[in-house]
């Protein structure tokens, strides 16, 4: 891999105010695919733009993938990652359905700790902050026939981002969609492709404009089991002891920060478990009071607690719109094991700087 590092002069900062995704580290990583060279030129260089012809199928097709991941500042001054190796293993099942080449894992990892070790000084120390790391891959092919590109770029891009929750750690109030759908099961929901968020959008600019956070999505054949919430999957806690999340049903995304609470509440006294979850049961639920906690997880937030759940204009209020035990301990658990003041027992943590 090639590394053409930028002079240090030209080398910028972490700013004051952070916000997310608009602000880049200085370099990014790249590498070609054609199916005569398999990759090729993979490269560190200076962020840039990419230059493509305006037939590229990335355009017209939505013929892509991405992820997303963090590298967190740990209070010795280190930076760690958080089960990388499971982003690339979804990055090649998104690929492999969208007709993509896979790229070896191994590698991808040496790519992005080249990277994030060139670029350690973006790693913000604020606490709450981290690096957002962004994988991607897009098709390059200039042609309008609609079929598979033949060739690709995946890049690395990554840039700091501050503290989710700046006023707080308070509970977000969620619209349940009944009219628009995400994904259904045989489409491409499970995969990390652009096309998903694009199909969400216009919902979700709605349900912004009348106050809500975020969108709860139903499955698209019933209209009726409980899916995943924009950039999170979702949890219901039971008497305040078990927590219940939907099955991977096919058309939502496996989320690796779900996977890790599945692993690391049994570990905290909860029982955990995978259901196919009616709407209905879950509101009148939350109704008696046998829901005692509701809250989305991803990477972004970690855990985002719901307060309230709005479905058919009926609103629907979870632990007096309070957050509650259960998320605070697994946010302070996740977070402590991500930001290293926390013991590891998983082996999750791929530390980039000790
Ligand atoms: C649609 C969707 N669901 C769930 C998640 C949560 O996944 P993860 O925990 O891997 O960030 C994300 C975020 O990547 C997402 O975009």
């Amino acid at each position: 891999m090639k590394i053409d590092q930028i002079a240090s002069s030209k080398r910028g900062t972490v700013p004051a105010n952070l916000s997310f995704g608009e602000v880049f580290s200085d370099h990014m990583f790249s590498h070609s695919y054609s199916p005569e060279t398999g990759w090729t030129d993979a490269c560190i260089k200076e962020y840039q733009n990419i230059s493509l012809s305006p037939a590229a199928a990335v355009f017209h097709y939505g013929q892509e993938v991405f992820e997303g991941l963090k590298a967190y500042r740990t209070e010795a001054g280190g930076v760690n990652l958080f089960r990388p190796e499971e982003n690339f293993k979804r990055f090649n099942r998104s690929a492999a359905r969208m007709v993509m080449p896979v790229v070896d894992e191994a590698f991808h990892l040496e790519a992005l700790l080249a990277l994030i070790k060139l670029d350690q000084q973006w790693v913000p120390d604020q606490a709450g902050s981290s690096l957002y790391i962004r994988p991607a891959m897009i098709a390059t092919t200039p042609k309008l026939g609609l079929a598979a590109s033949s060739e690709y770029i995946h890049f690395i891009i990554s840039g700091p981002v501050g503290p989710y929750y700046k006023d707080g750690f308070n509970p977000i109030s969620v619209y349940v969609s009944e009219t628009q759908r995400r994904a259904v099961v045989g489409g491409v929901g499970d995969a990390k492709t652009g096309g998903n968020y694009a199909a969400s959008l216009n919902m979700s600019e709605e349900v912004a404009r009348r106050g809500f956070t975020q969108v709860l999505w139903l499955d698209a054949i019933h209209g009726r089991y409980i899916e995943e919430v924009g950039a999170m999957n979702i949890c219901f806690v039971y008497e305040g002891e078990k927590i219940v999340t939907p099955e991977l049903s096919g058309s939502i995304l496996p989320g690796i920060t779900r996977d890790s609470i599945l692993k690391l509440a049994p570990t905290l006294g909860y029982e955990v478990s995978e259901e196919r979850l009616d709407i209905d049961t879950i509101l009148t639920d939350i109704e008696s009071g046998k829901v005692t906690e509701v809250f989305g997880c991803g990477t972004a937030a970690a855990i985002s607690p719901v307060g309230k759940l709005t479905l058919r204009e009926r609103e629907y209020v979870i632990n007096d719109n309070l957050t509650g035990p259960v998320s605070k301990r697994l946010y302070a658990e996740l977070t402590g094991i991500q930001y290293g003041t926390k013991e590891d027992p998983f082996d999750w943590i791929t530390p980039v700087v000790s």
